[in-house]
């Protein structure tokens, strides 16, 4: 159930180009809140396909106080986004990995996932509808947040007894209030985000709390963002809170070999296919902490933050500064993924899907 009343997709009208009757300040959007008018709703009960879901306006939803997800925090997050490209004309940016990532993570926490086709269709349907709320060119994109979640309501410790798929969306701009300049980077080394075994490597949203007060404390300090360390060893890196993390060195790109404990983004995928086909080596290996001290540059990726320089990492009382001038490597891999995803450069890979 929700507070809207449930609305066919006849309803709007896609292809239209236009933010019309929208009062949004298009130039400083970043990343908050700003609900676009539908959301997207399937349920399914345990043991069974999702089948048939529907968009309803945007509000609010009932869930038992029961609610495996509210009890147990069995649920999963996607992120995706809808761009308007330099024609007018609306992309999304590979949906079906997240569909795929989607039903991964389904596995791991024992749910059971939208086919990718029900996850792109869903995704696409979401697009349309709220389309005047995809900014306009070059001016951010419509952050689509799919989730899925054990909402049946459950005493004790067991797979939720009904699942419910759905999407919101928001307008959005830059991530990291830092804008386009870059990032100053704290290393953790008391509150770890993952360790082997756990679900670091699935979008849980249990894997964002418990590093909410490690954040807390670096941003009061000044820093952006958060780099996490292995939780054995305490030398190896392995993300930032809500990007992955590359390191240039003598113009050989590396970043953390996928090992169960980070998640694998899908825009950290599209950039190392992109640096490879630039010609860079690119290294998934590794990353010691102790290699912070002699990088040439330093980025993160993410679908939310982009492709975002940072400028300095702080290690146990060390800072380390990286050249912010002449940032060659991520300034060209960013700007040939956006160029891409604005439809300006050409997408060898048919990373775009058109809707
Ligand atoms: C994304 O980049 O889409 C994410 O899911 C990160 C999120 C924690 C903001």
């Amino acid at each position: 159930h929700t507070s809207g009343a449930a609305v066919s997709s006849k309803e709007y009208e896609p292809f239209a180009h236009q933010n019309e009757n929208l009062s949004v300040d298009w130039d400083n959007l970043g990343f908050n809140l700003m609900p676009a008018d539908y959301m997207y709703m399937m349920k399914c009960t345990e043991g069974e396909s999702f089948t048939q879901g529907h968009l309803d306006r945007y509000g609010s939803i009932e869930l038992s106080p029961a609610a495996c997800v509210l009890n147990y925090g069995q649920g999963l997050f996607e992120g995706t986004k809808a761009f308007r490209g330099e024609n007018g004309r609306l992309f999304l940016f590979r949906p079906e990995q997240n569909a795929v990532r989607m039903q991964i993570g389904a596995d791991r926490m024992c749910m059971p996932a939208p086919s990718t086709e029900q996850f792109v269709d869903a995704v696409k349907e979401i697009a349309l509808a709220n389309h005047r709320w995809i900014p306009p060119t070059r001016k951010g994109s419509l952050y689509i947040r799919p989730l899925l979640i054990g909402s049946g309501p459950i005493l004790g410790v067991a797979p939720a007894p009904e699942y419910t798929f759905l999407i919101y969306a928001s307008p959005v701009g830059n991530y990291f209030k830092e804008g386009m300049a870059p990032l100053s980077l704290y290393v953790e080394d008391e509150y770890h985000r993952a360790s082997p075994g756990g679900a670091g490597c699935v979008k849980a949203i249990t894997n964002y709390s418990p590093v909410l007060k490690a954040q807390a404390r670096a941003k009061s300090i000044g820093f952006s963002d958060v780099l996490y360390l292995d939780s054995s060893s305490k030398t190896i890196i392995e993300e930032a809170s809500s990007s992955n993390f590359f390191i240039v060195k003598d113009n050989v790109i590396s970043t953390p070999a996928p090992n169960g404990t980070f998640l694998e983004g899908i825009t950290r995928k599209s950039i190392i296919e992109i640096a490879r086909d630039l010609g860079y080596q690119v290294d998934e290996r590794s990353v010691r902490v102790d290699e912070l001290d002699h990088a040439d540059e330093v980025f993160c990726t993410g679908t939310a933050a982009g492709v975002a320089a940072v400028g300095s990492i702080t290690f146990r009382g060390k800072r380390f500064d990286y050249k912010v001038d002449g940032r060659l490597v991520s300034q060209r891999l960013y700007s040939t993924l956006v160029g891409i995803q604005r439809g300006v450069v050409q997408d060898k890979w048919k990373w775009l899907v058109r809707i």
